[in-house]
């Protein structure tokens, strides 16, 4: 029986690890973390995050050869494969503040295996870090345990979306192995493609050398959202010159060399990582003294912050050029359907914006809770306080009660019960005030339909 540990039971190591628990049952995986209620929430009927499917799959292999407990060091202790799936966020505040990856947490989590492990272990990156980071570990490792314990450490980047994890790790793309060229560090690789290849076809288990596959992460979430960012640039001139972004973004979805996928416009890209990852990847190129590479991803995050702000903007010039005392109903919160998530989502942003232009802004999201919308929006850095989020921010339970007496509907999040098929708009107009306004930031509404209802309907990417 292999024993695998997990430490990190967030957004990627809790779905990950259970989706191997689910795949091999002859696996016993131990999922770890710090933070109990977390623990707590996944040990119970209510999981501490919303994935499609992952309740399944939790469920049918909890107690059997799936744990989840708050106790780190027994885990590492008993575990042949340890996962480091722990948070890489951002630094906030030293060098590289505003740009590097903190990477506290994964030399915590590094010291910890060190400073309990009494065998030898194959400890495995799955969390998304800079370049090199595997070589610091290593350090970490070898500096702090005695002499006959061996560590071979592997990358394994996670390429998971949210929203469609469980889909993702049960049939991926691409299973992504790096590790040392040495005759130890293929050793370890085939233990890790042994585990993958169990329910993985082996073409799709890629292994590499360990730096190209810790660079792939962060060139993957770069190249995906350089593809968000272009279409968005193409969608302000859109606006301006009567093209229409669904079509251009069909045009040229339809040559191979393209193809379709992340070709849709939005009010700009969210998450945890895409963000992250590109600021990331800024630092490594000025720590190289590559400065026009940064500036060129930069670029890409630059755009993001442009187009949240440009799609804010024109509702406000639309509503009369005030928003003031005026109900608004924003439609979503998480930063795409089908998750909780609210990470660096754009209905935060717009939500500030429109918080400090004094409207009064009616959230109503499927899977948000009211707490965590509060906590974002007056998290540090995002412009709104307690008071005045108190003051001008109503969180409702449904589409129709944020709508109720509102100047304008804001689409956030592209949920699908959100779409035409699934909510009453003609409803939603008769309780809205006059002019009615529509404002979609996703494309998910037939606005030629929605004038017919009398809407006044604004799109990304189209003119009015
Ligand atoms: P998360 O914040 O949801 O989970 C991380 C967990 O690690 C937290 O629950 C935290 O309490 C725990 N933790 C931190 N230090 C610890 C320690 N020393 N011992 C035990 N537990 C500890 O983060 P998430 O979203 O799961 O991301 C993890 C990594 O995976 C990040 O590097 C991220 O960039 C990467 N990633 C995230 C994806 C996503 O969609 N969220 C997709 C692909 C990669």
């Amino acid at each position: 029986m292999v024993n695998i540990c997990c430490i990190g039971a967030g957004y990627v190591g809790g779905p990950s690890s259970a989706v191997i628990a689910y795949q091999c049952h002859d696996v016993n995986v131990t999922i770890v973390d710090l933070n109990q209620a977390r623990i707590d929430a996944w040990n119970s009927d209510n999981l501490p995050i919303y994935e499609p499917g992952l309740d399944e799959v939790v469920f049918a292999r909890r107690g059997k050869n799936l744990f989840f407990s708050t106790n780190v060091d027994q885990a590492i202790i008993d575990a042949d494969l340890i996962f480091v799936s722990v948070n890489t966020p951002t630094k906030k505040s030293g060098m590289g503040a505003g740009m590097a990856a903190d990477l506290a947490y994964i030399e915590t989590a590094t010291r910890r295996i060190a400073e309990v492990a009494t065998t030898s272990k194959i400890v495995i990156e799955k969390s998304t870090v800079p370049c090199r980071t595997a070589q610091s570990m290593r350090t970490i490792l070898e500096a702090n345990s005695s002499k006959d314990i061996r560590f071979d450490i592997l990358s394994n980047p996670e390429f998971l979306a949210e929203g469609t994890a469980i889909n993702d790790l049960t049939n991926p793309d691409r299973v992504l192995i790096g590790c040392l060229q040495t005759p130890e560090g293929f050793a370890a690789q085939q233990k890790l493609v042994d585990v993958y290849s169990r329910w993985i076809p082996k073409e799709r288990v890629i292994t590499m050398n360990l730096w190209s596959s810790e660079l792939s992460k962060l060139a993957a979430n770069a190249l995906l959202a350089q593809r968000i960012s272009s279409i968005n640039a193409l969608s302000a001139i859109c606006e301006a010159t009567g093209a229409d972004v669904d079509e251009v973004a069909y045009a040229c979805g339809t040559d191979s060399r393209i193809g379709p996928k992340f070709l849709k416009a939005s009010v700009g890209f969210g998450g945890s990582c895409f963000q992250k990852d590109i600021l990331n990847l800024v630092y490594l190129s000025e720590q190289f003294f590559l400065p026009e590479v940064a500036a060129y991803w930069k670029s890409v995050v630059t755009m993001n912050e442009y187009q949240k702000m440009r799609f804010t903007h024109r509702i406000v010039r639309t509503l009369f050029n005030t928003v003031t005392h005026k109900r608004i109903a924003l439609l979503g919160f998480a930063f795409k359907k089908d998750t909780g998530d609210t990470r660096e989502s754009a209905a935060i942003t717009l939500s500030s914006y429109l918080i400090q232009e004094r409207a009064h802004v009616a959230i109503y999201d499927p899977k948000v809770s009211a707490k965590q919308i509060k906590l974002d929006l007056t998290e540090p850095g995002v412009g709104t306080n307690e008071a005045e989020v108190e003051k001008h921010v109503e969180i409702c339970n449904s589409a129709y009660e944020a709508c109720a007496g509102a100047a304008a509907l804001v689409i956030c999040t592209e949920w699908d019960e959100f779409k035409m098929a699934q909510l009453d708009y003609q409803k939603i107009y008769d309780s809205m005030q006059k002019p009615a306004f529509i404002f979609d930031g996703r494309l998910i509404l037939d606005a030629p339909k929605l004038r017919e209802i009398g809407f006044r309907v604004e799109t990304i990417g189209k003119s009015a």
